[in-house]
Protein backbone atom coordinates (compact mmCIF):
# COMPACT_ATOMS: atom_id res chain seq x y z
CA UNK A 1 0.00 0.00 0.00
CA UNK A 2 1.15 3.11 -1.04
CA UNK A 3 2.15 5.54 2.10
CA UNK A 4 0.08 8.99 2.81
CA UNK A 5 2.61 11.19 1.15
CA UNK A 6 3.15 8.64 -2.14
CA UNK A 7 -0.44 8.80 -2.81
CA UNK A 8 -1.20 12.58 -2.32
CA UNK A 9 2.38 12.39 -4.98
CA UNK A 10 0.62 10.05 -7.03
CA UNK A 11 -2.66 11.89 -7.18
CA UNK A 12 -0.71 15.09 -8.04
CA UNK A 13 1.39 13.37 -10.75
CA UNK A 14 -2.23 12.16 -12.46
CA UNK A 15 -2.23 15.92 -14.32
CA UNK A 16 1.13 15.46 -15.03
CA UNK A 17 2.83 13.82 -18.04
CA UNK A 18 6.25 12.87 -18.59
CA UNK A 19 7.32 12.10 -22.29
CA UNK A 20 9.83 13.33 -25.05
CA UNK A 21 9.76 17.28 -26.32
CA UNK A 22 8.64 17.65 -29.65
CA UNK A 23 10.05 20.84 -31.87
CA UNK A 24 7.19 22.86 -30.46
CA UNK A 25 7.84 22.29 -27.02
CA UNK A 26 11.48 23.96 -27.46
CA UNK A 27 10.36 27.75 -26.59
CA UNK A 28 8.77 27.09 -23.51
CA UNK A 29 11.79 25.47 -22.44
CA UNK A 30 13.98 28.18 -23.06
CA UNK A 31 11.37 30.43 -21.49
CA UNK A 32 11.41 28.30 -18.19
CA UNK A 33 15.61 27.84 -18.32
CA UNK A 34 15.08 31.61 -18.32
CA UNK A 35 13.23 32.26 -15.58
CA UNK A 36 15.75 30.18 -13.39
CA UNK A 37 18.89 31.48 -14.59
CA UNK A 38 20.86 32.41 -11.45
CA UNK A 39 21.34 35.69 -12.85
CA UNK A 40 17.30 36.31 -12.70
CA UNK A 41 16.82 35.28 -9.51
CA UNK A 42 17.16 37.02 -6.14
CA UNK A 43 20.39 35.48 -4.01
CA UNK A 44 17.86 34.16 -1.43
CA UNK A 45 16.07 32.59 -4.39
CA UNK A 46 19.05 31.02 -5.96
CA UNK A 47 19.97 29.62 -2.57
CA UNK A 48 17.19 27.76 -1.57
CA UNK A 49 15.64 26.71 -4.53
CA UNK A 50 18.57 26.12 -7.29
CA UNK A 51 19.42 27.78 -10.42
CA UNK A 52 20.53 26.84 -13.55
CA UNK A 53 23.71 28.62 -15.06
CA UNK A 54 23.83 27.76 -19.25
CA UNK A 55 21.72 29.72 -21.66
CA UNK A 56 21.02 27.53 -25.08
CA UNK A 57 20.16 28.98 -28.30
CA UNK A 58 16.50 27.64 -29.84
CA UNK A 59 19.13 26.17 -32.50
CA UNK A 60 21.72 24.27 -29.93
CA UNK A 61 18.37 22.54 -28.16
CA UNK A 62 16.94 21.41 -31.78
CA UNK A 63 20.22 19.90 -32.49
CA UNK A 64 20.23 18.04 -29.10
CA UNK A 65 16.61 17.14 -29.31
CA UNK A 66 17.68 14.29 -31.61
CA UNK A 67 18.37 11.59 -31.62
CA UNK A 68 17.51 11.11 -27.92
CA UNK A 69 14.94 13.76 -27.04
CA UNK A 70 14.77 15.60 -24.13
CA UNK A 71 12.55 14.62 -21.63
CA UNK A 72 10.06 17.10 -20.11
CA UNK A 73 6.91 17.12 -17.78
CA UNK A 74 4.10 19.23 -18.94
CA UNK A 75 0.59 20.09 -17.24
CA UNK A 76 -1.96 20.02 -20.25
CA UNK A 77 0.13 21.95 -22.80
CA UNK A 78 2.73 24.03 -20.58
CA UNK A 79 5.73 22.76 -20.19
CA UNK A 80 6.38 22.55 -16.27
CA UNK A 81 9.53 20.70 -16.34
CA UNK A 82 12.53 19.44 -18.82
CA UNK A 83 15.63 17.41 -18.47
CA UNK A 84 18.21 18.32 -21.66
CA UNK A 85 19.93 15.20 -23.82
CA UNK A 86 23.15 16.01 -24.39
CA UNK A 87 25.46 13.35 -26.51
CA UNK A 88 28.96 13.90 -26.97
CA UNK A 89 28.83 15.02 -30.69
CA UNK A 90 27.27 18.05 -29.51
CA UNK A 91 29.83 19.52 -27.16
CA UNK A 92 32.14 21.81 -29.36
CA UNK A 93 28.78 23.70 -29.41
CA UNK A 94 29.16 24.75 -25.35
CA UNK A 95 32.64 25.53 -24.71
CA UNK A 96 31.59 26.20 -21.26
CA UNK A 97 31.44 22.10 -20.75
CA UNK A 98 34.91 21.50 -22.19
CA UNK A 99 36.11 21.27 -18.87
CA UNK A 100 33.23 18.75 -17.96
CA UNK A 101 34.55 15.95 -20.55
CA UNK A 102 37.91 16.91 -20.00
CA UNK A 103 37.29 15.48 -16.81
CA UNK A 104 35.60 12.37 -17.90
CA UNK A 105 37.39 11.49 -20.68
CA UNK A 106 37.97 8.18 -19.21
CA UNK A 107 35.04 7.22 -18.89
CA UNK A 108 32.93 5.21 -21.60
CA UNK A 109 29.61 5.14 -23.27
CA UNK A 110 27.53 7.91 -20.79
CA UNK A 111 25.36 10.26 -21.94
CA UNK A 112 24.83 13.72 -20.39
CA UNK A 113 22.14 15.36 -18.20
CA UNK A 114 22.74 18.86 -20.15
CA UNK A 115 20.56 20.35 -17.45
CA UNK A 116 17.50 19.84 -15.41
CA UNK A 117 14.44 22.67 -14.14
CA UNK A 118 11.38 22.28 -12.82
CA UNK A 119 8.83 25.23 -12.58
CA UNK A 120 9.06 26.75 -9.04
CA UNK A 121 5.40 25.63 -7.85
CA UNK A 122 6.17 22.01 -9.14
CA UNK A 123 8.84 21.29 -7.19
CA UNK A 124 9.53 19.13 -4.11
CA UNK A 125 6.63 17.00 -6.05
CA UNK A 126 8.37 13.97 -7.65
CA UNK A 127 8.69 15.19 -10.92
CA UNK A 128 12.34 15.39 -11.25
CA UNK A 129 11.84 11.83 -9.63
CA UNK A 130 9.59 10.89 -12.98
CA UNK A 131 11.65 12.79 -15.24
CA UNK A 132 14.74 10.64 -14.49
CA UNK A 133 12.44 7.26 -14.57
CA UNK A 134 11.48 8.45 -18.15
CA UNK A 135 15.68 8.86 -19.19
CA UNK A 136 16.43 5.71 -17.52
CA UNK A 137 14.08 4.00 -19.51
CA UNK A 138 14.88 5.79 -22.75
CA UNK A 139 18.95 5.57 -22.34
CA UNK A 140 18.58 1.86 -21.52
CA UNK A 141 20.39 -0.45 -24.16
CA UNK A 142 22.14 2.32 -25.47
CA UNK A 143 24.26 4.19 -22.34
CA UNK A 144 25.36 2.76 -19.20
CA UNK A 145 25.43 6.04 -17.45
CA UNK A 146 23.94 9.35 -16.75
CA UNK A 147 26.40 12.34 -16.19
CA UNK A 148 26.00 15.04 -15.24
CA UNK A 149 27.29 18.38 -13.45
CA UNK A 150 26.00 20.59 -10.60
CA UNK A 151 27.44 23.67 -9.08
CA UNK A 152 28.71 23.56 -5.40
CA UNK A 153 26.44 25.89 -4.36
CA UNK A 154 23.53 24.38 -5.33
CA UNK A 155 22.47 22.37 -2.25
CA UNK A 156 19.08 21.89 -3.48
CA UNK A 157 19.76 20.24 -7.30
CA UNK A 158 22.69 18.39 -5.18
CA UNK A 159 20.68 16.61 -2.46
CA UNK A 160 18.22 16.54 -4.90
CA UNK A 161 20.14 14.36 -7.37
CA UNK A 162 22.05 12.46 -4.41
CA UNK A 163 18.45 11.49 -3.16
CA UNK A 164 17.15 9.75 -6.48
CA UNK A 165 20.51 7.86 -6.84
CA UNK A 166 23.56 10.22 -8.35
CA UNK A 167 26.86 10.03 -6.63
CA UNK A 168 30.14 12.02 -6.99
CA UNK A 169 32.17 10.68 -9.47
CA UNK A 170 34.69 14.04 -10.02
CA UNK A 171 35.17 16.76 -8.27
CA UNK A 172 36.87 20.30 -9.78
CA UNK A 173 36.57 23.68 -8.36
CA UNK A 174 33.32 25.07 -7.29
CA UNK A 175 31.62 22.13 -9.35
CA UNK A 176 30.82 18.09 -8.46
CA UNK A 177 30.44 15.74 -11.64
CA UNK A 178 27.89 13.37 -10.85
CA UNK A 179 26.42 10.28 -12.10
CA UNK A 180 24.02 7.26 -11.72
CA UNK A 181 24.35 3.87 -13.71
CA UNK A 182 21.14 3.26 -15.76
CA UNK A 183 19.17 1.03 -13.68
CA UNK A 184 18.41 -2.08 -17.04
CA UNK A 185 16.00 -3.79 -14.70
CA UNK A 186 13.54 -0.64 -14.85
C1 LIG B 1 16.79 20.94 -8.61
C2 LIG B 1 15.35 20.63 -8.95
C3 LIG B 1 15.26 20.10 -10.39
C4 LIG B 1 14.90 19.49 -8.01
O1 LIG B 1 13.55 19.26 -8.23
P1 LIG B 1 12.56 19.29 -6.98
O2 LIG B 1 11.20 19.02 -7.45
O3 LIG B 1 12.80 20.57 -6.26
O4 LIG B 1 13.13 18.07 -6.18
P2 LIG B 1 12.50 17.56 -4.85
O5 LIG B 1 12.38 18.68 -3.85
O6 LIG B 1 11.26 16.78 -5.16
O7 LIG B 1 13.62 16.58 -4.39
C5 LIG B 1 13.84 15.38 -5.07
C6 LIG B 1 14.29 14.39 -4.06
O8 LIG B 1 15.38 14.96 -3.33
C7 LIG B 1 15.08 14.98 -1.94
N1 LIG B 1 15.67 16.17 -1.36
C8 LIG B 1 15.49 17.44 -1.76
N2 LIG B 1 16.17 18.26 -0.97
C9 LIG B 1 16.79 17.50 -0.04
C10 LIG B 1 17.64 17.76 1.05
N3 LIG B 1 18.02 19.00 1.35
N4 LIG B 1 18.11 16.72 1.78
C11 LIG B 1 17.75 15.45 1.48
N5 LIG B 1 16.93 15.14 0.43
C12 LIG B 1 16.47 16.15 -0.30
C13 LIG B 1 13.58 14.99 -1.88
O9 LIG B 1 13.11 14.47 -0.64
C14 LIG B 1 13.20 14.10 -3.04
O10 LIG B 1 13.35 12.75 -2.71
P3 LIG B 1 12.09 11.78 -2.77
O11 LIG B 1 11.61 11.76 -4.21
O12 LIG B 1 12.61 10.48 -2.31
O13 LIG B 1 11.07 12.41 -1.84
C15 LIG B 1 14.43 21.87 -8.77
O14 LIG B 1 14.54 22.31 -7.44
C16 LIG B 1 14.75 23.01 -9.72
O15 LIG B 1 14.36 22.98 -10.89
N6 LIG B 1 15.45 24.03 -9.22
C17 LIG B 1 15.81 25.21 -10.05
C18 LIG B 1 16.78 24.85 -11.17
C19 LIG B 1 17.91 23.96 -10.72
O16 LIG B 1 18.51 24.13 -9.66
N7 LIG B 1 18.26 23.00 -11.59
C20 LIG B 1 19.37 22.12 -11.38
C21 LIG B 1 20.58 22.64 -12.08
S1 LIG B 1 21.95 21.50 -11.85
Amino acid sequence: MPGRNNTWRFLFLTMITIQDAQEDDLLQILDLQSRNLKINLTPEEAQSEGFVTLIHSLELLQKMNHPFAHTIAKDGNKVIGYALTLLSDVKSDISELNALYEAISDVDNFVVMGQVCIEKSYRGRGVFRSMYERMNQKFTGSFDYIITEVSESNRRSLEAHYAIGFSDLRIRPGWRIIWKEIDKSQ
